[in-house]
């Protein structure tokens, strides 16, 4: 699986710095093309030589120490990287990627990087959960870099807490793992929508809801990471969207209608995580409502539903719809997968803590035709959108290999 890539692994200073020997060991049996950077700090805790040995590549330290005029080594390495692994990763290492620092050769090359980032941080536990390690951590995450946790354990502070560099075999299997993940949906075109529409009432005004868009935002990311070609059609959103798709902003109902039925032909996997207006206003005023009497009644009427709507055009493509529930969960989940036409349904019970609108995190569960095919506990978004995912492009899979066989 990991024969032929190539792989950068960052190792910084930090005690557990020993354990990037092993990791480097394990890759290169694993058959992976290994460049070793390592900070100054790191060279003080093992020798740049076991790893030159190991890796059977020159160890970068210095930006300045350019061994071929032909390229300059930062910018070489990181566009041939498919992966760059950190491990371990100290706070310093975290803060200066957050902040977007280039002052040594490992941070430089992190910024001149477009490959996925994996980081294994490794510290004292006080550090570990210092509020301003733990911003870096989200932001990074927010950003897209993928984490293995540190194990809790002896520290060689003495402390006996988290902050133990995960084992070189668990880092191993998270970078297995997203090799497996990173070709799943290898070719194929995912729409997904996300974020709430906006109807308007006047210039100033208008009908929303609270939906942030980070669940359809971590699902075009996580799609795009397993190697989708992704659209992502987004209405109103609170937080930036993934970088590297292609993206259309609509407001209203209508609009995210017309840009969906725009892609929907050529693609394969329609995931529709927006949260749609079902009711529009009648009439838009073109001038600001002005204030008249004690009460105030608009006239609405129902906006398409753009699920229904590709449930009765789909021909080949994979229809998810998700449904957000505030009681009867299953009952009304397999009601919207059968009426809309839908290949799976990821229901969330909105009124749960920790699920659906605004936070990071979902509880869901997903219905097929046959019912409940699992039910996740609490995740992150982007833990969410992964096993998703990974349903979606087993399906597919099952269903293409039984279309193949006849
Ligand atoms: O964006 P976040 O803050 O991360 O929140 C995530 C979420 C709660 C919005 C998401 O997890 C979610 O549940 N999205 C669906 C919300 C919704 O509109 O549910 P619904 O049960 O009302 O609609 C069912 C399905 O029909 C949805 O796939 C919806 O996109 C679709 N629909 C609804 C109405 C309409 N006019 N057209 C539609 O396509």
């Amino acid at each position: 699986m990991l024969k032929g890539k190539s792989i950068i692994l960052g190792i910084t200073g930090g005690i557990a710095a020993y354990k990037g020997a092993a990791l480097c060991s394990k890759l290169v049996q694993a058959g992976a093309k290994v460049n070793v950077i390592m900070t100054e700090s790191a060279a003080k805790f093992i020798t740049p030589l076991t790893l030159q040995t190991l890796s059977r590549n020159p160890v970068h330290i210095d930006t300045f120490d350019e061994r071929d005029p032909g390229v300059v080594s930062h910018i070489d390495l990181a566009d041939h990287a498919d992966l760059i692994v950190i491990a371990p990763a100290t706070a310093n290492a975290m803060a200066k990627l957050a902040g977007g620092h280039a002052d040594d050769m490992l941070s430089t090359t992190l910024l001149a990087a477009t490959c996925p980032i994996l980081i294994a941080p490794a510290m004292n536990v006080h550090m570990y959960e210092h509020p301003a390690v733990v911003h870096n951590m989200e932001l990074l995450a927010s950003r897209g870099a993928m984490f293995v946790e540190p194990g809790t354990g002896q520290l060689a502070c003495g402390y006996v807490a988290k902050g133990r560099l995960a084992e070189p075999e668990d880092i191993m299997a998270a970078i297995e793992a997203w090799f497996v993940r990173g070709g799943m949906l290898a070719g194929k075109r995912v729409l997904v929508t996300a974020g709430g529409t906006m109807e308007r009432l006047d210039p100033v005004r208008y009908l929303t809801n609270d939906s942030s868009g980070k669940m359809g935002f971590a699902i075009a990311e996580a799609a795009q990471l397993m190697g989708a070609d992704v659209t992502l059609v987004a209405g109103r959103t609170s937080v930036a969207p993934p970088a590297g798709v292609r993206l259309i902003r609509v407001e209203s109902a209508q609009q995210m209608l017309d840009a969906v039925m725009d892609v929907f032909e050529e693609s394969d996997i329609v995931v529709k995580s927006a949260a749609v207006a079902d009711y529009r206003a009648v009439d838009i005023s073109d001038q600001k409502l002005k204030k008249s009497g004690e009460r105030l009644v608009l006239e609405l009427e129902r906006t398409t539903d753009i699920l229904e709507t590709l449930g009765k055009r789909k021909s080949r493509q994979f229809l998810v719809g998700f449904a957000a529930e505030t009681e009867q969960v299953e009952h009304y989940a397999m009601d919207k997968l059968q009426r809309k036409n839908c290949d799976l349904i990821v229901a969330n019970d909105v009124s749960r803590e920790g699920a659906g609108f605004n936070g990071d995190t979902n509880i869901v569960q997903v219905f097929g035709a046959e019912g409940l095919i699992v039910s996740l506990p609490i995740l992150s978004k982007r833990e969410v959108a992964n096993c998703l995912l990974e349903l979606i492009a087993g399906r597919l899979a099952s269903v293409e290999g039984t279309a193949h066989d006849s």
